[in-house]
């Protein structure tokens, strides 16, 4: 038998709801053929597929990053300003393509207020330089009559954008980036940059690019930044992607412990650097690219950097496994954006005439829609596996979360059996369920069950409401499934 004890006492703190961010980079058919496509018969009057529009916004997104990636080390943001036939094409070194720039900050803009998401706009750390960072600054948030202010005005945007969060590079740490930078080199840039940037903007919030190569010297780099900027970073970025290379479920369950991990070791890492270097304010965590991608390289020349990864069941589970680690880690990761959001490694594919919702699809936009205010400390234990080089894990991955408003609980639970449901017992230690129990479960006919656009539910979401017991009730979570428990407390 399974146990999870709930305290609604038992806090780890608040949740930003910038978990369920989103990545828009100029990569394959995420920008163009995917949320733009002027002169589609699906387009609205600005360029923007409004399938894919009205799918988003069921995803709840808060923040959006833009505009890569690696793209971005190679972007002049100038280009991409502007009447459109006046844009350059360019050749595009990271993704090996070329850039037409129809595409640019003001339509980026525009998107993110058609879906009600803050953009979050990354700045050229690779072969640009902190002049064109400060120029971009000053071209969406100026409000006083300067020259690239008015440059934006006169490009149809008379009030400022005000954009709030500003990245500084993008994978600096990795040699495949354009203008890959050793620890030292990046601390150095980022505090130049940071500074500049804050001078033309004092309210805006800055990341630095912090790991994404696990492998190298990520320990020296965290250090270094935080020497060199400690007033100047608001945000450590980190980024990982994992997937199932070896076809082993129980191994890509255990990415679990991966997680944890990862998301630990920044922590601590910010937590000993606060205490030698005295400093006092809040430092987070924004895991600013993840996602399961590993098998995507398209066929042809031409595709092969098009990343058009197809979901099935069992990353659907390591999606709302990533969910789960997030809200036991919400003190410190306080954003997060799933790279990305249109065909490139997505939860949502489209056609010319058309789109699919991917299986990853589901549990996003199920813990968007009903994860609480608050982080809950929660007690679970029951029956265990082994996978890859951990044992005793609980095949239950767990989390949960309370919304203070709407004095609403819901549960995240993972079941990572193939074979077997899970009867469980729920309990709360301290208040009572007051009404009926909802719950909504993600499940398909097996782990490798994808959608596609002629079976586009094969793994998809299904709704039921429970009785349920004032203190304590019994449930049985599906082999294979994600499951979402949703009811008042008093
Ligand atoms: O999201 C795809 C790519 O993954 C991004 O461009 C890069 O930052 C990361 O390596």
């Amino acid at each position: 038998m399974n146990t999870i004890k709930i305290d609604l006492n038992r806090r780890f703190g608040s949740i930003n709801r910038d978990l369920f961010g989103g990545f828009a980079e100029h990569l394959g058919r995420c920008i163009y053929g995917g949320i733009y496509e002027p002169g589609s018969q699906l387009a609205d009057q600005d360029g923007f597929r409004t399938d894919v529009l009205e799918v988003l916004r069921r995803l709840k997104m808060p923040v959006m990053r833009y505009p890569g990636g690696n793209f971005v080390s190679g972007y002049r943001w100038m280009d991409g300003v502007g009447p459109i036939e006046a844009r350059p094409t360019r050749p595009e070194l990271a993704w090996e393509t070329i850039e037409p720039n129809h595409f640019g900050t003001n339509e980026f803009v525009q998107f993110c207020r058609k879906i009600d998401t803050e953009p979050y706009l990354v700045v050229n750390c690779g072969d640009g330089d902190m002049r064109e960072a400060r120029d971009w600054v000053e071209y969406c948030n100026g409000a006083q009559n300067t020259a690239l202010a008015n440059l934006r005005r006169k490009h149809g945007f008379d009030a400022p954008h005000n954009i709030k969060y500003w990245g500084i590079g993008n994978e600096v740490d990795g040699e495949w980036q354009i203008g890959y930078k050793t620890p030292e080199e990046y601390a150095r840039a980022y505090k130049e940059f940071a500074k500049v940037m804050r001078w033309v903007d004092p309210s805006i919030k800055l990341l630095a690019s912090a790991i994404s190569n696990w492998r190298a010297e990520f320990v020296e780099r965290i250090q270094l930044l935080l020497d060199h900027a400690p007033d100047l970073i608001d945000y450590l970025a980190i980024h990982w992607y994992v997937g199932n290379r070896e076809n082993d479920f129980a191994n890509y369950m255990a990415t679990s412990e991966c997680l944890e991990e990862r998301i630990s070791v920044a922590e601590s890492l910010i937590s000993a650097m606060k205490l030698q270097r005295k400093i006092q304010r809040q430092i987070a965590i924004a895991v600013d690219e993840w996602n399961v991608w590993y098998r995507a390289r398209g066929e042809t020349l031409e595709e092969r950097n098009n990343l058009e990864e197809v979901y099935n069941l069992e990353d659907a589970l390591v999606v709302a496994m990533h969910f789960n680690a997030f809200i036991r880690h919400a003190q410190t990761v306080k954003m997060a954006n799933i790279a990305q959001i249109v065909n490139v490694i997505a939860p949502i594919f489209t056609s010319p005439n058309g789109l699919f919702l991917q299986t990853i699809f589901h549990p996003f936009e199920v813990y968007s829609q009903t994860c609480g205010n608050v982080a809950l400390d929660i007690f679970w234990e029951g029956e265990t596996f082994s996978g890859g080089d951990y044992s005793g894990l609980r095949t239950l991955d767990v989390a949960s979360t309370l919304d203070e408003t709407k004095k609403s609980l819901s549960v995240f639970v993972v079941n990572r059996s193939e074979k077997d449901g899970l009867e469980t017992t729920i309990t709360l230690d301290s208040g009572q369920f007051a009404g009926p129990l909802q719950a909504h479960v993600i499940n398909g006919p097996d782990i490798k069950a994808e959608n596609s656009f002629d079976h586009p539910d094969t793994v998809s979401v299904y709704k039921t409401d429970l009785r349920v017991e004032r203190k304590s009730f019994v449930y049985t979570f599906e082999p294979h499934s994600v499951t979402v428990l949703v009811c008042a407390v008093e």
